[in-house]
């Protein structure tokens, strides 16, 4: 039989893998249900035939490029364990800063506005932004929203696993099921790939649909409309923040002063591109 240790080495395989021992180091305590400190202490475990033979099928779709968080079924996003599936993007850790800029400009946010802060995520997904916002500050009203009828149900499953009965889901393309209603900060993390470029054949991404990761215009359309509709979804001086690839820090401030909001700023990811550009919505 053979080891722990015997699987971790296996590792060497994974040549289309950034992170092969990580990958398998996953994959293996999914099988086992132990964790990464587990397989330190016992190297030398004997892996029973039946794990062993899940494990072996896991392993082959890891070597074919399927991402792990899809064979797991999981990936944890601002500590929260969140099921993750074809439908919508695997979280992914970049967003995390996003998470941190929204919560500061919630505490910044002066008056009234402190009470019944409210919250609106564009393209929830698994629901990581929104339950990440509710988990720090669970009196926030949070609405989260997505076109896609099945990333609505997923992050529904994640909310209720999670018990953040505050947050409201709902179907909606952008803006459209939430006529007349305004908040204080609009966060989104949308589509902003440009289809032309060629990472999308590559990696874990094409595993990924493309209704999550793609959009014209070279990836700024749908920043384009999120940024036009929010002003008619802002209240006075409240914030819209977005994601946005590390190329389209210019375009985005652009877009964003050329709809009338003020401070635009960008922010920079953990490996210091830009990444998440805000704008202050002011009514006349
Ligand atoms: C890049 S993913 C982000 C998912 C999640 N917020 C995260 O950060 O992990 C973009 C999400 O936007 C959704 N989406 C795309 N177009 C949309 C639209 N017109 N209206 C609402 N949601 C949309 C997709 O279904 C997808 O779940």
């Amino acid at each position: 039989m053979a080891t722990v240790k015997d699987n971790l080495l296996r590792a060497v395989e994974l040549q289309h893998s950034d992170s092969p021992r990580l990958d398998l180091e996953v994959l293996l305590c999914h099988i086992l249900g132990k964790s990464r400190a587990w397989l330190y202490t016992w190297p030398e475990h004997e892996v029973n035939p039946d794990q062993q033979a899940r494990f072996d099928a896991l392993f082959k779709r890891r070597l074919q490029g399927e991402p792990v968080a899809h064979l797991t079924g999981s990936r944890e996003f601002w500590s929260l364990p969140l099921k993750v599936n074809r439908t919508t993007l695997i979280p992914r850790p970049d967003t995390e800063v996003l998470v941190e800029v929204a919560l500061a400009l919630g505490e910044s946010s002066a008056g009234p506005q402190k009470q019944g802060f409210s919250v609106l995520d564009l393209g929830t997904g698994t629901g990581a932004i929104a339950l990440a916002l509710a988990s720090e500050q669970p009196h926030w009203q949070i609405t989260a929203v997505d076109r896609m009828p099945a990333a609505v149900a997923l992050a529904e499953e994640n909310r209720a696993a999670l018990g953040f009965d505050g947050v409201h889901i709902l179907q909606s393309d952008w803006f459209e099921a939430l006529r007349g209603e305004r908040f204080n900060l609009i966060v989104s993390n949308p589509p902003y790939i440009d289809p032309k470029d060629p990472h999308l054949r590559e990696g874990d991404v094409r595993f990924e649909p493309l209704s999550a990761l793609v959009a014209e215009e070279r990836g700024l359309a749908d920043i384009r409309m999120i940024a036009d509709g929010a002003r008619a979804h802002l209240n006075d001086g409240g914030w819209l923040l977005v994601e946005h690839g590390w190329d389209q820090g210019k375009g985005v401030r652009e877009l964003f002063s050329g709809c009338g909001y003020t401070a635009v700023e960008t922010r920079l990811d953990y490996a210091g591109r830009e990444r998440l550009t805000m704008g202050r919505f002011q009514a006349d």
